[in-house]
């Protein structure tokens, strides 16, 4: 049988990104996208999107863009992507998240119901946004899910639980509490996909992405991107402000990376059990990425404005060796190195 790949979100940063690395393991690789505004400057087709790659305008909340495409495609394998991706966001505009991330979802299997086009396989990519702030333990080594930090916390400049500390994301040891609207929406996706998914004999892989960067992101979106918003701001010689006292924690994941756990995990992976942590393996504080980014461009030192967003978590990186364990895989570029790629890819357009 013909093996088919469809990617949902397929002309997003991602998307692209796996463009060029589906067309040598599927006879048949479509991207259907939406081409949403905040995201894509232009609805036509993106540079970006390896040739090699169908491209179909399609959104995914809508039964009769599913009709269409699945008169004519009949996918082996679905990259589940197309997503509300924006955490801050999704506060205030729950709806369009749920409508998209949930719902879409739900449009997506109930078309394949429908037209008794079951896939062999869907790998989805959710998000850390899922575990909130995660399990903190306190002196005595006791863990503990603080939940969310407050208002009053946030603007007393409490910015940590007092007397805890934060420990990385594990699929297999700590609990998903998102807190965010955007969160939640993942969580309910990956709760969606795999009832359906065992229950329909159609693997389903699940992935958490820690924040992904580098060549391809939406310079545009205003709602997602630190890295690219941090290396805008030091290429125009501007102070990089940085939020609450600088040490939030991320784990900055080079797209390259991302998009090669993607392929192998498409390819090979049974269903997991437990979702796949995917980062760098390096935790950053966002004061240490602003400083990155101000000596690629000499812009000035980094200020702190003791400024806080709505949905942000203190901590967030994780622990990848489940991951690279069980597919083959070893993130390869470092935060360093990625923001100077990126960097050069704002500048000149080429990538290394
Ligand atoms: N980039 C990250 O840091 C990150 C981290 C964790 C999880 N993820 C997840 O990875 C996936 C892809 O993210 P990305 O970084 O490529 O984002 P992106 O915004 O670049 O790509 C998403 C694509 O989905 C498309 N889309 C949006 N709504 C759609 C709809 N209704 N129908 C069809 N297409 C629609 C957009 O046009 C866009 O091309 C998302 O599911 C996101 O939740 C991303």
């Amino acid at each position: 049988m013909a093996k088919t790949c469809l990617v949902t979100g397929g002309a997003g940063f991602i998307g692209c990104a796996l463009s060029s690395r589906l067309p040598e393991h599927f006879d048949r690789v479509i991207a259907m996208d939406n081409m949403h505004p905040q995201v894509h400057q232009s609805p036509e087709r993106p540079a970006d999107l390896d040739e090699r790659v169908e491209f179909v305008v399609g959104d995914v909340t809508k039964p009769e863009d599913w009709d269409r495409l699945l008169a004519d495609v009949s996918p082996t394998h679905i990259i589940h992507l197309a997503a509300e991706t924006g955490t801050g966001q999704s506060l205030r505009e729950a709806t369009r998240h749920a409508d998209v991330n949930v719902v879409g979802t739900t449009q997506m299997l109930d078309a394949l119901v429908r037209h008794e086009k079951l896939p062999e396989k869907i790998v989805l990519t959710s998000s850390r946004a899922v575990y909130g702030e995660g399990k903190w333990v306190d002196a005595q080594g006791n863990e503990t899910y603080p939940g969310q930090r407050s208002r009053q916390m946030l603007e007393s400049g409490t910015w940590d639980f007092p007397g805890l500390t934060a420990t990385p994301f594990n699929s297999a040891k700590v609990e998903p509490r998102p807190t965010s609207v955007y969160g939640s929406t993942k969580l309910a996706q990956e709760h969606i996909l795999k009832s359906w998914a065992l229950s329909m004999n159609v693997t389903p892989v699940i992935y958490r992405l820690q924040n992904v960067y580098g060549p391809g992101q939406s310079l545009i979106n205003p709602y997602t991107g630190i890295v690219s918003l941090f290396a805008q701001k030091a290429k125009a010689g501007e102070v990089i402000p940085v939020y609450e006292d600088g040490e939030i924690i991320r784990d900055f994941v080079f797209i390259d990376d991302v998009a090669a756990s993607i392929v192998l995990g498409t390819l090979h992976s049974g269903a997991n059990e437990n979702a796949y942590d995917i980062g760098s393996g390096e935790a950053t504080s966002i004061l240490d990425l602003a400083k990155i980014a101000a000596s690629i461009y000499d812009a000035p030192e980094p200020q702190i404005n003791g400024m806080f967003r709505d949905g942000d978590v203190r901590a967030a990186s994780c622990t990848i060796d489940d991951s690279k364990a069980a597919l083959g895989w070893e993130p390869k570029v470092m935060v360093a190195e990625g923001v100077r790629r990126l960097c050069r890819w704002i500048d000149t357009g080429e990538r290394d």
